[in-house]
């Protein structure tokens, strides 16, 4: 088996991946209660950083008190959190993975009986899964998450972070602003395209007045399709681009991820994958920017990768639950191992969102979660393996 697209060296603004493997981003719900990197998050990252992918992408991090989507979820501005960033950046880098971080707000989505904190978003929205009425944000609190996304991205470069990604899909709050879906509002921040524009414009220039040059290190998470009225397509992907690439004058820069659906609507997204819907529109997106586009969604295995690369004009390819159900899928593909690779059977529980006690872990590779580690054996992962 020839993989010599997947294995190829890419050079980037931020120095050489050592291939095209991206660990897609993912959140674990293993942090501290204030947000801090603990040894469960350290553990994590660092095995997916030694499955060999050239780049790794720490999950969901929050800008702000209230922007978290879990109790135990990632946060970064608070000074005190600043010294475990700068180890998880480092811990992932010294394994040859460059590294990401993931920032966002979860905005009208959140969920206060998980996050303790109130539900807000650019209109009034009540998201049918959780049943709470978002509040609208009022200008000074605009203004607020506007500066703490700048200082976020200003910060985790500092830490150490190669490349920071906007998380601006999965019906969050940036992707909220955007979308005609969410955002209803009267004033300069909704209707025209420019004003629901006009939230990501601000962040973009808050971080590049705190430090000229850094949006060429920012990269996104961009929403080709939220399968749902009034919802964006796959072309407003252009003018999300333009303002990301109008302070690197398009001159190179962080790369790109396409992604789709909001929480409403996150049944359709998986028969959209396995249509390979979302590799067609990283394609498009590629057509659109001159940056690295990397192809995911439902991405199994390492031929699918490399069969990815022949047929669409992307950069690189990501993968979520295939590396957690085997993070050493990279290795064993290429000692021509394949077969002892345990393919993610979709069976779902590490999504752990939807689990009432937030327990994040793989049917197949049992200990991500301490609680599940000391009870691993128990699981009969092995008899799973054959069926
Ligand atoms: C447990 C879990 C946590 C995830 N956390 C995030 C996240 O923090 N940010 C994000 O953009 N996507 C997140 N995702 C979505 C993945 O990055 C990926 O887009 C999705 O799982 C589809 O890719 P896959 O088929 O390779 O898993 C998560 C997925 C899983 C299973
Ligand atoms: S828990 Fe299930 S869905 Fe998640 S990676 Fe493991 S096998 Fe795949």
């Amino acid at each position: 088996m020839s993989y010599h697209r997947i294995t190829r060296p890419l050079a980037t603004v931020a120095g050489p991946l050592r291939n095209r493997l991206v660990c897609s981003p993912v959140s674990v719900n293993l942090a501290d209660p204030s947000g801090a990197v603990n040894d469960e998050i350290l553990h994590f990252y660092t095995s997916m950083a030694r499955s060999g992918a050239g780049l790794v992408t720490i999950g969901a991090t929050s800008v702000s008190p209230e922007g978290g989507s879990t109790e135990h979820g990632l946060k970064i501005g608070p000074p005190a959190l600043d010294d475990g960033l700068r180890q998880l950046a480092s811990a992932v880098k010294a394994c040859g993975a460059l590294v990401s971080l993931q920032v966002f707000h979860v905005g009208a989505q959140g969920n206060t009986a998980h996050s303790g904190q109130p539900v807000v978003g650019p209109s009034p929205y009540t998201c049918p899964d959780i049943g709470i009425l978002a509040e609208e944000l009022s200008l000074s609190a605009i203004a607020r998450i506007e500066d703490e996304f700048a200082e976020a991205i200003v910060r985790a470069l500092a830490l150490g972070f190669d490349f920071v990604e906007l998380h601006i899909a999965h019906g969050y709050l940036i992707h909220q602003f955007l979308s005609p879906f969410f955002n209803r509002r009267q004033d300069h921040y909704g209707g025209s395209p420019d004003n629901r524009l006009r939230f990501l414009c601000a962040i973009r220039d808050k971080a590049e007045t705190r430090s000229p040059g850094c949006f060429r290190r920012v990269g996104a998470r961009l929403s080709a399709c939220d399968f749902i009225a009034g919802g964006l397509l796959p072309a407003d992907m252009k003018a999300v681009v333009g303002v990301i690439e109008q302070a690197s004058g398009g001159d190179g820069g962080a790369y790109y991820v396409v992604s789709a659906g909001i929480y409403e609507t996150a049944r359709l997204k998986y028969p959209a994958m396995r249509r390979g819907d979302y590799w067609r529109w990283a394609g498009y997106l590629a057509g659109l920017t001159s940056r690295p586009v990397v192809a995911q969604g439902g991405v199994r295995t390492l031929l699918q990768g490399e069969e990815i690369l022949a047929a669409q004009p992307v950069a690189l390819i990501g993968m979520a639950q295939a590396l957690i159900a085997d993070p050493d899928l990279l290795h064993k593909a290429l000692a021509g191992d394949e077969g002892t690779t345990a393919v993610c059977i979709e069976c779902g529980r590490c999504r752990y969102i939807k689990r009432s006690d937030l327990t994040f872990d793989c049917l197949l590779e049992p200990g991500y979660h301490p609680r599940v580690r000391d009870t691993a054996h128990h699981l009969a992962a092995p008899a799973l393996l054959s069926n």
